[in-house]
C-alpha cells in the first residue's frame, strides 16, 4: 500500500507540457487562476521545468501562493524519452541518473522537495522490468531522503502494475495515464488504482476523447447545466475518482476547467457516460 494516503491533493492538476517560452507566465497565470496542483517533468523534450519554477517564484513573490500552498509533481524520464537535453550522465546507472534528474529537478523548481515523483513511463510496453526495479528503488531512496512525499508511475497498464506489484515493489501512490474513452476510460488500470487506494491521474481527456465531447448525451448535459461538453467530462473523472490534468493555454478556460466542480452529474449520468464509447 501507499506510505499514507495523500491528504493534500488538489482537485485539479494544471500540466505544463509543450508550453515552451510560455511555460513561466502560463505557470503564474495557473496559480493567479486558482490552480493549487502542477504536473511537469524533466525532460526538456516536451516540458521546461526550469519555466515551472520561473512561474512558481513569480506567484510566490507576488503573494498568490506559498510553496507550500502548491502540490508540485514532476518525473524521471528515461533515456529513450528525452532528447539530447539530459538531466543526467547517460553513463551513470540508472540509480545514479534518478537522483541527479532529481537534484535537477529541485534546482529548476526552486524547491527543496516535490510532492510526487512520478516514473514517465516504464522501459518497456511489456511488463515491469529489472531496470524500472531499480529506477522505482532510486525513486524510494529520493522519498526515503525527504526530496518528495509521494511517489507515482506513468503510461502503465495493468500488466505492469501487477507485474509491479507480484516483484514485491511498493505501490506507487499515483497512477497517471492517457485516458481513452473507447477503453473504458482505462477501466482495469482505474480499477486497480480503486482497490489500492492509489490515486489514477488521467490526461488528454479532452484530446484522447472528441468523440464524447460531441456526443449527444454530453452536449445535451452541458446545455442543461448552462455548461460546456469539456466540462462535462472534466466533472465526470471527478466524479469517478480522478484527478484530471489540463494543459490549457487560455485564461478563460482555466477558469472553466476549474469551475467543472460545481457541476451535479446523477448516478445514471455518470454510469452513461462511463460506457458511453467503450
Ligand atoms: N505522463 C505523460 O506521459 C503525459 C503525457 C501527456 C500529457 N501529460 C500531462 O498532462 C497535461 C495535459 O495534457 P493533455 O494531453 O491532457 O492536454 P493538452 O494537450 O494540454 O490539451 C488540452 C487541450 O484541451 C483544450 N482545452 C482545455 N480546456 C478547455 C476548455 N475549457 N474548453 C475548450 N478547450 C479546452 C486546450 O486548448 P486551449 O489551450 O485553447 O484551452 C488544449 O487544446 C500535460 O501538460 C502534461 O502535464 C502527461
Amino acid at each position: 500500500m501507499p506510505a499514507s494516503p495523500p491528504a493534500s491533493v488538489p482537485d485539479f492538476l494544471y500540466g505544463t507540457a509543450w508550453k515552451e517560452d510560455r511555460t513561466p507566465t502560463l505557470t503564474e497565470l495557473a496559480l493567479r487562476m486558482g490552480f493549487r496542483g502542477i504536473d511537469t517533468a524533466n525532460q526538456r523534450r516536451h516540458y521546461f521545468e526550469g519555466g515551472v519554477g520561473q512561474g512558481l517564484a513569480a506567484a510566490c513573490s507576488a503573494g498568490v501562493v506559498a510553496r507550500s500552498d502548491v502540490f508540485l509533481q514532476t518525473k524521471f524520464t528515461s533515456q529513450p524519452g528525452q532528447d539530447h537535453r539530459l538531466p543526467y550522465d547517460p553513463a551513470a546507472d540508472l540509480s545514479t541518473q534518478v537522483a541527479q534528474s532529481m537534484a535537477s529537478s529541485l534546482e529548476h523548481l526552486g524547491t527543496d522537495h516535490v510532492d510526487s515523483y512520478v516514473l514517465h513511463g516504464p522501459a518497456s510496453g511489456d511488463g515491469w522490468t529489472d531496470a524500472d526495479a531499480e529506477v522505482w528503488a532510486a525513486m524510494g531512496k529520493e522519498r526515503d531522503a525527504g526530496r518528495t512525499r509521494y511517489l507515482g508511475v506513468s503510461n502503465v497498464s495493468l500488466r505492469h502494475l501487477e507485474q509491479m506489484v507480484d516483484a514485491g515493489a511498493e505501490v506507487p501512490t499515483f497512477v497517471q495515464n492517457r485516458c481513452f474513452a473507447r477503453l473504458g476510460w482505462d477501466r482495469e488500470v482505474r480499477a486497480f488504482c480503486r482497490d489500492r487506494k492509489i490515486v489514477y491521474q488521467g490526461f488528454s481527456l479532452l484530446t484522447a476523447n472528441p468523440e464524447v465531447l460531441r456526443h449527444r448525451l454530453v452536449t445535451g448535459l452541458a446545455a442543461r447545466g448552462q455548461t460546456t461538453p469539456t466540462q462535462v467530462v472534466f466533472r465526470f473523472a471527478q466524479v469517478i475518482g480522478m484527478l484530471p490534468l489540463t494543459g490549457t493555454s487560455d485564461a478563460a478556460h482555466m477558469k472553466q476547467d476549474l469551475a467543472s466542480h460545481t457541476l451535479t452529474l446523477s448516478a445514471d449520468e455518470v454510469r452513461a457516460i462511463e460506457s458511453l464509447v467503450g
